[in-house]
Formats: structure tokens, sequence, C-alpha cells
């Protein structure tokens, strides 16, 4: 008896659970901020993989460190004493120019936002959270609890583990109708991030922190995405100038390498006991040692300026074409476009420019790579202007 042909298999897609909507790009490889599709063709990448691929693609210090840490030592948990371990923690702590006085390292951003919560509930006793509209978390039962649109959309899970209330966006005098003495924490993008691009100003923020301390209540900003350098500045606390009792981020901080941070203030960092939080991966020396080469390579290379300069001039030069006008900071930047942002970015692509989109079905997002030009951005610039209207 014949056996049955084989099913065909259409490599790196067959077996991978559909759960993702695919970009009809396949990528082979990546130089600076260009990556190479199947077919050879070279395409911007002005979205960076979610926001992660800070220093673009083939960074040298990057490559070394990693190579020199798996040839050097591989793996070995928080349990073992690591000076690797410990100069990451004090290069970003440096990086922050905020008053952090420790680090947890984690392996998500949705890990490190489950971490913040549950600090939270324990210092304080409470069991309530407030988080923003619009924003999102992550998606682990804690993190997506807290995420705008969640329960509607993907949660799954039969109940969120703790009570939830969303403050409306901007809007200073409903807060303090939100958070209570009976509030744990507010969790908060500074700029939201997949929402697209929407920054929650100084002012908003600023309420936040009042509120907090009146309350007693603590302040985790969520720098997942908006962190390590996408702002233009360490995070969005410093361009802010509001402090919250926690902040964590991922993404940028590994370029790649799967690794994110809890940062506390000296507050939080009072409360840690031995065996309040716990992790087998998170803070590994291959992570530890990447982090450092990010950081090393956003300072010696000045990327923060290049990313308010380059930034700005995003903003200045690409309300043209279908684009209108633009929102966020940084590299963390929505255009508007007349029409639904998700015809654009296909457009762009057919020219060879990697564009994101948002929440917001009229916002096209930008999260390139910190090292993106200025004549790059001009390539954006006329393609958009090409485009109809
Ligand atoms: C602001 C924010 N927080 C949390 C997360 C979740 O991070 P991760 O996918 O690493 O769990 C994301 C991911 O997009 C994010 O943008």
């Amino acid at each position: 008896m014949n056996s049955p042909a084989p099913r065909p298999v259409s490599p790196g897609t067959d077996f991978l659970a559909p759960v993702f909507a695919l970009y009809p790009l396949e990528v082979v490889s990546g130089q600076g901020v260009w990556l190479t599709n199947s077919r050879g063709e070279r395409v911007l990448d002005l979205y960076g993989g979610h926001a992660v691929a800070a220093l673009g693609y083939g960074h040298p210090g990057f490559t070394q460190a990693l190579t020199r840490q798996a040839q050097s030592c591989n793996f070995q948990s928080n349990a073992v004493a690591m000076q690797v371990r410990t100069r990451a923690a004090e290069r970003l702590v440096r990086f922050s120019r905020l008053p952090v006085t420790s680090v947890f390292f984690v392996n998500s951003g949705a890990e490190a936002n489950e971490n913040a919560l549950k600090l939270g509930f324990k210092m304080t006793g409470r069991s309530q959270v407030c988080a923003v509209v619009g924003g999102f978390h992550g998606r682990t039962a804690g993190a997506g609890a807290v995420t705008w649109g969640a329960q509607q959309k993907w949660y799954s899970y039969p109940r969120t583990p703790f009570d939830v209330s969303f403050i409306p966006r901007g809007n200073i005098d409903a807060i303090s109708g939100f958070v209570t003495k009976e509030t744990a924490s507010v969790i908060v993008e500074p700029v939201q991030g997949l929402a697209g691009a929407v920054d929650l100003s100084k002012e908003f923020l600023q309420a936040l922190r009042k509120r907090c301390d009146e309350v007693g209540a603590l302040l985790i900003f969520d720098e997942v995405q908006c962190g390590m350098g996408r702002v233009g500045y360490p995070f969005a606390a410093n361009m802010y100038e509001v402090m919250p009792d926690m902040i964590t981020t991922a993404k940028a901080l590994g370029n790649g390498y799967p690794c994110a941070a809890l940062l506390t203030n000296a507050k939080v960092s009072g409360a840690f006991k031995l065996d309040l939080l716990g992790t087998t991966f998170g803070g590994g020396p291959m992570a530890c040692a990447v982090i450092e080469a990010v950081i090393d390579a956003m300072e010696t290379e000045n990327l923060l300026e290049r990313v308010r300069r380059v930034g700005a001039y995003i903003r200045q030069t690409c309300l043209v074409g279908p684009v209108t006008a633009h929102q966020g900071a940084g590299f963390l930047t929505g255009l508007r476009t007349t029409r639904p942002a998700k015809e654009v970015q296909a457009e762009l692509l057919e020219c060879g420019i990697l564009a994101g989109t948002a929440t917001d079905p009229h916002i096209l997002r930008l999260l390139p790579p910190f090292i993106l030009e200025e004549e790059q951005v001009d390539m954006l610039r006329d393609t958009l202007a090409d485009l109809p209207a």
C-alpha cells in the first residue's frame, strides 16, 4: 500500500501556533537598520521587532558580549554570585539617573509587571489596582488583568486575580475617585505604546504621583516599551521628572536577548526579604552581559541624543501624503493617517519600509532602532509623500 503523500510544509509556519497575524515579509538577515527579506531585497526597519532592536542588527558590541559570555560561563542562577550580574545592575541604576536602589532581573515585560503588582499587594495589604484606559501590560494573569480591553478580547482566565479599575486617560479630575485608600498600586505606561504612542502628559503623571502619596498607594511606571532610551531619555520618568516607586522595563534592554528588569526606589527596596521574589532564568549571565553592552553602546554612541534629534526630524518632515499629525516622544512615534494605518503600512512595505500599527486604527507606529539617521527618515518622507493622501 502506498503511504499518504507527505503534508507540504512551508518552512517556519506550519507547526507554529497560528496566533499571530503575519506581515507579508520573511526576514533572513539584518545589518544596521536594514533587514534582508527572502527575496534578497533590503527593507528599512522602522519597527524594530516591537520596539526591541534598539541597536539594530549585527551590532558588534552586542555580538561580542554574547559570544564572550557564552565562552566564559553561559549560566548560573541567582543563588550564585556573578560579577557580570552585579555589574549589569549597577550599570542600569547609573544609566537611569533616578533614585533607584534595587534591580530585580526577570525575563519578560509581563513578568516584571507581575512582580511589581505583587509587591504592591504585599507592601500595602490592599487588594485593588488602578490602571489607565488604553494601557497594555502583558498577557499573564496579573498583567493581563490591568491591560485595557484584554477581558473582552483574549484574557481567557475565568476571573482576574484582583479588582481593577481603569482611570480615563488624561483626566486629572477623575483620579481621586479611582485611587483611594483601598488601592494597592497604580500601573501606567507614561507613553502608551500599543495604544499608538499616546503621551499621558507630565501633569497627569504628577497628579497620579500626588494621589498615590496621599492614599499610600504605590506608583508603577510600565516602561517596558517607552523605557531604556526610547523616548530620548533613559526613562520617561526622567523626561517627565516624575519618579514612581517602581519601573518595569524590557524590550530595548536586551536588544533581542530576552530580559527584563524591575527597578525599585528605597521604599520598595526596603520591603525585600529572602524568598519574596524568585526566578530561574532572570539575571542570567548572558542577559546581563547583553544589558551591559546595550547600555555601553547607548552611552558611548550618544544614542539618546540621536533619538531626540532624529525623532524631532521625523516629526518635522513626515507630515506628508496620508500623514496629518504626530504624537508620542523620541522613537516611540505615532503618525496619524487620513486612511486606515494598515493600508499605509502595507503600501510602505511594498516600497521596502517596515512600520507598525497600533490599536488606534489611524496611527502608524514607528519604533526604529536608535541608530536611525536623518537620510533614512528622508526615505520615509519621500515614500509617504508619493502615497495617496
Ligand atoms: C508597555 C508594555 N508592557 C508590557 C509588555 C509585555 O511585555 P512582554 O511581551 O515582554 O511580556 C509590553 C509588550 O508589548 C508592553 O508594550
